[in-house]
């Protein structure tokens, strides 16, 4: 049996597509070694460490989420040959943030184990930990084999619990963050788009307008009724920041945005290949 590198397809041969991706995969790595050597973290970086470690594995995984959506809103299908890497290097940041933890614990297991146990969050976060490492272990064309395609698609159908509970562990962290609502708002498109998708209507330039408009209304519902909650300010003073860019772009704005760009590209690309002298006609001679 002879390896397979990442940055090969399976004929053995040099991608670009996949090389390009793994070498996308150390971004958030090289990041946030420069921002600890910068000191932007502080003198203690551990705690910005666990956090933007978390960040990344969470944001990683919804990448790995919306490479199916991609390849088959703009036909690509060459693209699912990188989503097991970008899921994998989701679990490799996971672990990374795990380490980091312990670290901030100064490794006492004891004072970990209770954590662990006790705090509701750590609890989902283990659970969600346990699923990705579930998926990575049967990650590989081995296992596959070994659990027949239909088993191991049932399997894998469990990355978007794995994603939520990801989710739902960074949501009830200490502290209320922009990025907590925005990847929110992006998790409700990926997992709304599957059951469109399952209807037929996953290509559908209006559907995806339509999807676009429903995953802003439920970044901003979501975000505003989080403040309100947990923050006690008025309704009135936390839309206002939404016609602001005071606090940066809401992430509601973003979702929207993303969004209908998706849509728009859907669209295009849908009409390109229908018109006359577009990229579905064949070339003479
Ligand atoms: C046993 C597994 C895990 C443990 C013990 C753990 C522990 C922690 C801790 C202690 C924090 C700092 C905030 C807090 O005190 O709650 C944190 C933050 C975070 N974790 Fe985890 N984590 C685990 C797994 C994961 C996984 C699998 C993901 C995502 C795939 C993740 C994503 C995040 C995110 C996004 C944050 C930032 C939230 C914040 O600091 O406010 N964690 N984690």
């Amino acid at each position: 049996m002879q390896l397979i590198w990442p940055w090969q397809d399976r004929s053995r041969r040099f991608s670009w597509l996949k090389a390009g991706t793994l070498a996308v995969m150390f971004v958030p790595a090289i990041w946030l070694i420069e921002q600890v050597a910068a000191g932007e973290f502080g003198p203690v970086p551990l705690g910005g460490m666990t956090y933007w470690s978390g960040f990344w594995a969470t944001a990683i995984l919804l990448a790995a989420l919306a490479i199916t959506p991609a390849a088959t809103i703009f036909g690509w299908r060459r693209l699912i040959v990188v989503r097991r890497m970008i899921g994998v290097t989701a679990l490799a940041y996971a672990i990374a943030h795990i380490i980091i933890y312990f670290a901030l614990r100064f490794w006492n297991f004891a004072f970990i184990a209770n954590e662990i146990a006790t705090r509701l969050s750590l609890i989902v976060a283990t659970v969600s930990t346990i699923g990705l490492v579930a998926l990575g272990a049967t990650s590989v064309d081995a296992a596959v084999r070994r659990m027949g395609a239909k088993g191991w698609r049932r399997l894998h159908s469990a990355v978007y619990l794995t994603a939520a509970l990801a989710i739902l562990h960074y949501l009830m962290s200490p502290g209320l963050f922009p990025d907590q609502f925005l990847l929110s708002g992006f998790f409700f498109w990926l997992t709304a788009w599957r059951v469109l998708d399952r209807r037929g209507q996953g290509t559908h330039a209006a559907t995806l307008a339509l999807l676009a408009l429903a995953a802003c209304l439920f970044t901003a519902a979501f975000e505003v009724g989080c403040i309100w909650a947990f923050r006690g300010y008025a309704l009135t003073e936390i839309f206002s920041i939404y016609f602001t860019t005071i606090l940066g772009i809401p992430p509601a704005w973003t979702v929207l945005a993303l969004g209908l760009l998706i849509a728009a590209a859907a669209f295009a690309q849908q009409n390109l290949r229908r018109a006359p002298g577009g990229l579905d006609v064949p070339k003479l001679g």
